[in-house]
């Protein structure tokens, strides 16, 4: 196997670039001796309120909490079914488990995204929400997905956990729905140097319950209101990710540059992802799809090229699924594209003559195919 040039990701290059803005914000968060909550965390919610256009926005313990308090805020609860889209992190539906609520699964489109006309034939009488989910960056089709909730009295729920930045008819992600859950993981487009998450809501009432929710339950220092929880992004998480909201657009951009070049040179071998006029994917992933998916990792990887899958198998199809009572069968596009797609290495630092290479490689290895 030849030694990996070209990795997924590159972490550790980023916080190099940073190191300087990083360290000093670890030193002032240090000597401020405020380390939960605070003015750090505060700053944070607010530039990224503003960002999303939005009113509030609450730091939280990771993305999957994210959505979780959303839900408690809203009384989801055992006897309530949200459904989600079947192709995603498998956090987007263990959440609604969490709270003793029934996930109920729909298959995606050709976007990887929740297919709108399919929602329908999943609602019943217990039906409470929708979560569509943002996956690889693009947005899901919320005009139709709102429109279905609101004929069905539904809340939209948005993970955006791999969005932040996406456009959709001009307004952000996070601003699409009643409320939305970000992940601040070190992999997302905007991760800290450990777990975080973000809420982003316009409604007045819901924020208020879950600043109240993330902390306890508490209505003051002494008074606790409701049985509550513990989830919230942490002093040193956010003078981090206030510092790299700084860069995002600039990232985000770089990204879409890098899938531009992906989609013009790979377009006439495999099916590549591409952006509908009224949205601006972030390309958290760039996702293709071949049948030879496994022969061109392979090859990839002996080249020293780093390649995922997002996601092997589908939520339906886990162990963990098995309660709901699906089949193989059930989501016929999801089920074929867990067995064709593979994303190749997108991030900001990744320079032209890397996607070059990679893009060669691709086409090098159809080549060979065609001859044989
Ligand atoms: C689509 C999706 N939803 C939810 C989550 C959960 O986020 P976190 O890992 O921050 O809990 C993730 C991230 O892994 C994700 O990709």
């Amino acid at each position: 196997m030849a030694k990996i040039t070209i990795p997924f990701v590159d972490l550790a290059g980023q916080f190099r670039n940073l190191e300087g803005e990083l360290t000093q914000a670890f030193i002032d968060t240090g000597r401020s001796g405020i380390y939960i909550m605070g003015d750090r965390l505060e700053s944070f919610e607010d530039k990224a309120a503003k960002y999303c256009g939005v009113d509030h926005a609450i730091g939280v313990g990771h993305g999957s909490d994210a959505l979780f308090l959303i839900l408690k805020a809203l009384d989801i609860g055992p006897g309530d079914e949200i459904i989600t889209a079947t192709n995603s992190f498998i956090a987007s539906a263990w959440v609604i488990a969490a709270t003793g609520a029934t996930p109920v699964l729909v298959d995606v489109a050709e976007d990887f995204n929740i297919e709108p006309t399919l929602i329908e034939d999943a609602i019943t009488a217990q039906t409470k929400a929708v979560i569509p989910v943002h996956l690889t960056g693009r947005p899901a089709r919320m005009n139709e997905i709102n429109c279905i909730a609101q004929r069905n009295e539904l809340y939209v729920i948005e993970d955006a956990a791999q969005a932040i930045g996406a456009r959709y008819h001009g307004s952000r992600v996070g601003s699409l729905g009643l409320a939305a859950g970000f992940s601040l993981h070190p992999l997302k487009n905007l991760g800290v140097y450990g777990d975080g998450g973000l809420i982003t809501t316009n409604d007045n009432k819901l924020a208020s319950k879950i600043r109240t929710l993330r902390n306890h339950g508490l209505r003051n220092r002494d008074e606790c209101e409701v049985w509550g929880f513990n989830s919230r992004l942490d002093s040193m998480q956010a003078a981090f990710a206030e510092i790299k909201l700084g860069h995002l657009d600039i990232w985000n951009e770089r990204c879409r540059e890098i899938a531009a070049l992906y989609r013009a040179d790979l377009g006439k071998v495999v099916e590549v992802p591409f952006d509908k006029e009224w949205e601006e994917c972030v390309y958290h992933n760039f996702v293709i799809r071949t049948e030879k998916r496994d022969e061109l990792m392979t090859y990839l990887l002996e080249h020293g090229v780093d390649t995922r899958i997002h996601y092997p198998i589908p939520i339906h199809l886990q162990d963990a699924a098995r309660d709901l009572g699906y089949k193989m069968g059930n989501f016929p596009k999801a089920e074929k594209y867990a067995k064709t797609m593979v994303s190749l290495p997108i991030y900001p630092d990744l320079r032209d003559d890397q996607v070059t290479y990679i893009t060669q490689l691709v086409n090098s290895f159809f080549n060979v195919l065609g001859e044989k």
